[in-house]
């Protein structure tokens, strides 16, 4: 059970650090611009362009550390851990943060203001997009994806939590 979590979670380490790096990083510019599209944000202050190039980048350099060290991680272990590829690796970066910029597209055309909650969206929005940009090239076992499309959310809520009380994000979501 635990080797299986693992193995899925490999599978997305790249998508999951995408996703998670542009919190730490705190952008200022606006990816929008400002810009705003029938009267609302197109995106929001919450999508800098500085946090969207280093999600993607270090997403990127976590799949790197996978695709090179990938041989090194001993048999032993009992892991059946997925091959990864360079283009795995960059299909699930961009994917998981087109997915984010996606998700809070959707929210501000159903008027959720910057920050706000929209349930299932926050959480797996980056996600889907990643496994279908992924699935360009490796379609993911159906039990890796049904598991992470459960692990996800909870995984999501206890480190938002975990950010807010490290008062790196100012609302625990
Ligand atoms: N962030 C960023 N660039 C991104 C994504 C996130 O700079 N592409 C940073 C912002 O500081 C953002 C924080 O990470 O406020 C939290 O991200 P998230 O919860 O995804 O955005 P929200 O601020 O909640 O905005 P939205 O309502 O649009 O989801
Ligand atoms: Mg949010």
């Amino acid at each position: 059970m635990v080797l299986f979590i693992i193995e899925a979670l490999w599978l997305v380490a790249a998508a999951y650090t995408a996703n998670a790096f542009p919190v730490i990083v705190h952008g200022k510019k606006p990816l929008d611009l400002g810009k705003t599209y029938r009267g609302r944000r197109v995106l929001g202050d919450g999508k800098t362009i500085i946090g969207t190039i280093a999600g993607i980048l270090f997403g990127i350099f976590i799949g790197s550390m996978q695709v090179l060290f990938q041989g090194e991680i001993p048999a032993e272990w009992g892991l059946s851990l997925t091959v990864m590829t360079w283009s795995m690796v960059i299909l699930l970066s961009v994917g998981a943060i087109v997915g984010d910029l996606l998700g809070s597209f959707v929210k501000r055309r159903y008027g959720i203001e910057q920050g706000g909650k929209a349930p299932l969206l926050d959480q797996l929005g980056f996600l889907i997009v990643a496994f279908l940009f992924v699935s360009i090239v490796h379609v993911p076992d159906l039990v890796y994806i049904v598991t992470l499309l459960i692990i996800t959310p909870l995984a999501h809520v206890a480190t938002n939590g975990f950010a807010y009380l490290l008062k790196i994000k100012d609302r625990p979501w």
